[in-house]
């Protein structure tokens, strides 16, 4: 029997570098790669597609009823499906943006996509899988034998995130990060790491150099080196 691939518990807020960095590991890694928060967005743009009101649970909870989801776990070919409609660019709207805490804050959409992203880990062919999220360490899988929260300074990350949408106001940006973080952290605290998590701290780092913070601790908890082929320099896939 093939063991079940290793789980890499990623935590962070918005603008830490989660995603880029979460990927960027993977593939070095050579493992699978999971945003869970695209569920959560993905739930979000139905809600908006179908005129939901996010402010009601039971209307939240008939869209994961009804939702047919799908997501890559490929670092280097990632994109998020709803039934037949791709919503890889969609799912980070603004207006996308602006609705998911609604639906995120519902426990039991929370326990339903949890079933789900631990189903999809169990289900990935390769030797381990970094999963990325706001409640991987302390809900999702306590148990991962790598556990990391990515953080930065808030001013850093609120820049970050202006530098990645050029088109909007980065006054706008910071403030609109901070209200989500705000309503984000009265359903998880991903502003502090549990017992056993180790913090990255990227407020100083680069991209590079916090990806290799990150591989540093994965191949110190799972004392085994890089895949001998991935190791080195970001290659820019
Ligand atoms: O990481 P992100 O910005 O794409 O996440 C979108 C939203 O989903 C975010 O506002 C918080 C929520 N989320 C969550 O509550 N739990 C997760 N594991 C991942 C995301």
């Amino acid at each position: 029997m093939t063991a079940p691939p290793v789980l890499v518990a990623i935590d962070g807020p918005a603008g830490s570098g989660k995603s880029s960095v979460s990927k960027e590991a993977a593939r070095r890694l050579d493992y699978g790669y999971l945003d869970t928060g695209a569920a959560y967005r993905a739930l979000a743009w139905l809600a908006l597609e179908r005129g939901a009101d996010t402010d009601d649970e039971a209307s939240v909870l008939a869209l994961v009823d009804d939702v047919d989801y799908a997501i890559s776990l490929d670092p280097d070919d990632y994109w998020v499906r709803i039934a037949a409609t791709d919503v890889t660019d969609a799912i980070r709207e603004p207006r996308v943006t602006a609705a998911v805490s609604g639906v995120a804050r519902v426990g039991a959409v929370r326990l339903r996509v949890n079933a789900l992203f631990r189903a999809l880990v169990a289900e990935s062919a390769r030797a381990g899988v970094v999963v990325e999220g706001r409640d991987i360490t302390t809900v999702v899988a306590p148990d991962a034998p790598v556990r990391i929260l990515l953080t930065a300074e808030p001013g850093v990350r609120a820049a970050r995130r202006s530098a990645e949408l050029t088109a909007q106001d980065a006054d706008a940006v910071a403030a609109a990060l901070h209200r989500r973080d705000a309503a984000d952290s009265t359903v998880v605290d991903f502003l502090t790491a549990a017992p056993g998590v180790t913090v990255v701290d990227s407020t100083d780092l680069d991209f590079a150099q916090t990806v290799d913070a990150v591989l540093g601790v994965v191949t110190g908890a799972l004392h085994t080196p890089l895949p001998s082929a991935q190791t080195g320099a970001h290659d820019g896939r």
